[in-house]
């Protein structure tokens, strides 16, 4: 027999040699060329081959090679006969002429490549070699996250680092997931270099999800559970609707005799705290906390009455106020100035025509008296930079007292809401952090308005 100090190479050359012109006469084949097998697990490496020729002998060779060792034999079988290294003897078995081999129980030690070699004797011999890399794992187990920091951070102030570990298992590799999709390195989440800890800066809104991470080796894959770091943002998108389910814009017309539920809402991670705030004569007062707003119309003492609701997150900080300017009008009106706002073009059409028709008899019923002067007076008295926005109500003949050019006029109020007077001691109102914005209602009879334009 060949001693076996022969390294596997130059065997292999001379297989080459051998088999030339013979080639197709036996087969060997492994079905894996890579075998991952778990630790303490028993190990098959499956070996299939093949001949056509008449054969005398047949001898199975099993050889083990490691990284920077020299070629160990480990068994050999002649026919039938298996003789085994004596060193290796109760850690293998080959029943021949099965081929394959069977690590009865795989430890870390055993990873290295396994060579098989086939030797058929007849008219001359034939040899075939193949070789398949065996490793060993220990299966991970499921992973856990634990949150850095552990409570809720506030958009944009802080970060949030994720650390998946697991119990158990060797050459882990983690992937993050966010509701279920992986997550990849970009300008809002980085990586440590093996992956299991991801971190999450800046902190935004769009970064609240369920996170989850896997861990994986080549025998097994775990998958953490969910978790949802808690993100406080907001107060976002504050918006007030009435309870007959239209958005209110910044003017709401009530009819005489009825009575409206506003409500104000925005978006916000925790609630909001809402109050609301009635302005009058440059002083504003907190009605009310909570996102309710009962207003009816025998209760407001003037035509035009000016609120205000204020969203406030106390875990942010941030602060958002929206203004309602409710308009009563007299039954009828309201009517008119529906129509123009939610019905057709004719309508519109319809509505403006007849308050250009009411205006033209308005001018002249005006010019004869000349009322214009006095009004006219007090407005150059205003400097137009105090000027930043205006919104246009128009009325008719039956309701000679309201009719008119309703303009809201606003600027800010740098002395805040320290003039807040209802607030009964308490803190969440506080007069640093709560600018607010005076309005001013100026009426302008249209036959002066036309007369400016001259
Ligand atoms: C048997 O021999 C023929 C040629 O004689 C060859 O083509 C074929 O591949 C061989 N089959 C096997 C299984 O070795
Ligand atoms: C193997 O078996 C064949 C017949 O099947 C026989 O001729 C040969 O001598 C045997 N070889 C050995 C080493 O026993
Ligand atoms: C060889 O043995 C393995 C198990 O040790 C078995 O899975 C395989 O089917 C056998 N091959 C043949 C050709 O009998
Ligand atoms: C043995 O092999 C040679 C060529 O390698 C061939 O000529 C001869 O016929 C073969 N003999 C038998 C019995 O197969
Ligand atoms: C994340 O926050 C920690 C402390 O809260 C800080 O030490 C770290 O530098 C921050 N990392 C980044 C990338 O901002
Ligand atoms: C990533 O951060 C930017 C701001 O830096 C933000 O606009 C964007 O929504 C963030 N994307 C995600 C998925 O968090
Ligand atoms: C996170 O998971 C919970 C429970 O499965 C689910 O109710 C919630 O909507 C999920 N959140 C996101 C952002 O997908
Ligand atoms: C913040 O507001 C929530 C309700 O929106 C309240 O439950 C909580 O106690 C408040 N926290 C502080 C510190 O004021
Ligand atoms: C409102 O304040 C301005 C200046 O702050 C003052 O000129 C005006 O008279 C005030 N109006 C009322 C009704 O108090
Ligand atoms: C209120 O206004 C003052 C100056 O007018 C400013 O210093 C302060 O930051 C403002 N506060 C808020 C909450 O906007």
């Amino acid at each position: 027999m060949e001693p076996f100090s022969t390294t596997f190479y130059d065997l292999q050359c001379k297989i080459y040699v051998l088999l030339l012109g013979m080639s197709s006469a036996l087969k060997l084949t492994v079905p894996s060329h890579t075998i991952h097998g778990i630790e303490g697990q028993p190990l098959n490496l499956p070996v299939d081959y093949d001949f056509n020729i008449t054969v005398t002998d047949i001898q199975i060779i099993w050889m083990f090679e490691k990284p920077q060792t020299t070629l160990k034999y480990l068994l050999i079988s002649v026919n039938q006969t298996v003789i085994p290294d004596l060193e290796y003897k109760d850690k293998f078995t080959l029943r021949p002429p099965n081929a394959s081999l069977l690590i009865k129980a795989l430890h870390i030690s055993d990873e290295g490549n396994y060579i098989v070699k086939i030797n058929i004797h007849g008219n001359g011999t034939i040899s075939k070699s193949e070789q398949i890399r065996v490793t060993s794992d220990v299966p991970v187990v499921k992973p856990t996250i634990y949150t850095e920091p552990s409570f809720g951070v506030a958009e944009y102030r802080g970060n949030i680092t994720l650390k998946c570990t697991v119990g158990s298992g060797t050459r882990v590799a983690y992937q993050w997931m966010k509701n279920g999709k992986p997550i990849e390195a970009s300008t809002n989440y980085s990586f440590s270099a093996n992956k299991d800890t991801m971190s999450i800066v800046p902190v935004v809104k769009e970064a609240i999800g369920n996170y989850s991470c896997v861990a994986s080796n080549p025998i097994s894959a775990m998958e953490s559970d969910k978790i949802m770091p808690t993100i406080y943002y907001g107060p976002y998108g504050l918006t007030v609707n009435s309870n007959k389910g239209q958005k209110v814009g910044e003017v709401f017309t009530l009819d005489n005799g009825e009575a409206v539920q506003l409500y104000c809402s925005a978006d916000s991670n925790p609630a909001n705290v809402y109050s609301w705030i009635r302005k009058a004569d440059n002083s504003t007062h907190l009605i009310k906390y909570g996102r309710y707003l009962e207003v009816a119309s025998e209760k407001v003492k003037q035509k035009t009455e000016e609120y205000m609701c204020s969203a406030y997150n106390n875990m942010t900080g941030k602060r958002d106020e929206t203004r309602i300017v409710v308009i009563i009008m007299p039954r009828g009106l309201e009517q008119l100035a529906q129509k123009g706002k939610y019905l057709s073009p004719l309508a519109i059409i319809t509505g403006i025509s007849l308050f250009l028709i009411v205006s033209m008899f308005l001018l002249t019923f005006w010019k004869r008296f000349q009322f214009h002067k006095v009004i006219q007076q007090m407005q150059k008295s205003r400097p137009e930079a105090d000027y930043r926005g205006a919104h246009t109500i128009s009325g008719h003949e039956n309701a000679l007292d309201d009719f008119g050019i309703y303009e809201f006029v606003a600027f800010p109020d740098p002395a805040g809401i320290s003039m807040v007077s209802s607030c009964s001691g308490s803190d969440v109102v506080q007069g640093q952090d709560f600018n607010g914005t005076v309005y001013e209602i100026i009426r302008h009879i249209p036959e002066q308005h036309q007369e400016h334009q001259e």
